[in-house]
């Protein structure tokens, strides 16, 4: 049983003259981690958008299709609802601060004031929550004083403090150093074994190799692609995308005779230990 399907989903912003989104249809299991790829433009964000209720609520335009969270049509579902199923992180998260808090600790309890939780357990959500996305620190600082990691790490913690099911997150870890970047993906994953739904648009396929089973991939609107993540990755090219550096590292060793070439590219750093561990390294013994 999906806890997020979509059928034949079709969409055209107010101001557009063309579709963003082409009769996409996919389903998504409970507790999996879906990757979505794709070129700028593409509509990932679009695809986001839908999947979250803020198409149609937000954003205007033409959509034909259905979205349904958890068994409830997003059309006829009012947003203040769809958010306790499917909390959305921005790709730019300036754009998440509400704008109406004066702290990090009450920007992160805005949702659950909303629905009225009591003050003892906001206190106990949000602490968890800053805690989680490393902002225990900056609970008494001003939402728009933070970097754009620290405003990315705070729209994460606002979402996750709600505790949905499921967790659209669009370019999560953008604003973040490669540091940040880990310690943020590696909540992710907690999140994700903890048996929530993630479905996360991601730039660094390394990243993707690593906590994604399945992948996306979108161009021009259409869904041209969706699958085990590794046969998807193996195949980045074919849709303009990179490779990850452990494919790319071995591709390379194989094109220039350094390994022998046989079998599928590494994607992972385990995949490329075993891929180089393993491989006859052509040249140390029986060259010449
Ligand atoms: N608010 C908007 N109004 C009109 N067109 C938009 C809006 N947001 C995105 N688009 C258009 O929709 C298409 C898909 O954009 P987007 O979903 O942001 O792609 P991606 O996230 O893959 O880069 C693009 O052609 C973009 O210009
Ligand atoms: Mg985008």
């Amino acid at each position: 049983m999906s806890i997020l399907t979509v059928e034949s989903l079709s969409f055209k912003y107010l101001e557009s003259s063309t579709l963003a989104l082409k009769q996409v249809s996919v389903a998504f299991e409970p507790g999996s981690v879906t990757a979505i790829v794709g070129a700028n433009g593409a509509a990932k964000s679009t695809l986001c958008y839908a999947l979250a209720g803020f198409i149609p609520h937000f954003f205007k335009g033409e959509m034909r299709g259905s979205v349904h969270v958890n068994g409830a049509d997003t059309r006829e579902t009012p947003l203040a609802k769809l958010v306790t199923q499917a909390g959305m992180v921005f790709q730019n998260p300036f754009n998440q601060i509400s704008g109406a808090k004066l702290s990090v600790f009450e920007e992160v309890a805005f949702g659950l004031e909303n629905l009225g939780v009591p003050h003892d357990e906001i206190k106990a959500r949000v602490d968890r929550a800053l805690d989680l996305f490393g902002l225990e620190g900056a609970s008494d600082q001003s939402p728009f004083a933070l970097s754009g990691g620290q405003q990315q790490r705070l729209a994460l913690a606002s979402i996750f403090v709600m505790d949905p099911p499921i967790m659209v997150l669009d370019e999560p870890t953008s604003q973040l150093d490669p540091e940040g970047t880990r310690e943020v993906m590696g909540t992710i994953q907690k999140l994700a074994t903890q048996g929530r739904t993630i479905v996360m648009v991601e730039h660094k396929l390394e990243w993707i190799a690593r906590l994604a089973s399945r992948v996306l991939v979108l161009d021009h609107g259409a869904l041209v692609a969706d699958g085990e993540s590794g046969a998807i990755l193996s195949r980045a090219q074919e849709w303009g995308l990179n490779e990850t550096y452990y494919a790319r590292a071995a591709r390379l060793a194989q094109e220039r005779g350094l390994v022998s070439a046989a079998g599928s590219l590494p994607q992972t750093l385990e995949q490329a230990t075993r891929f180089f561990g393993n491989r006859h390294v052509v040249g140390t013994e029986n060259r010449n």
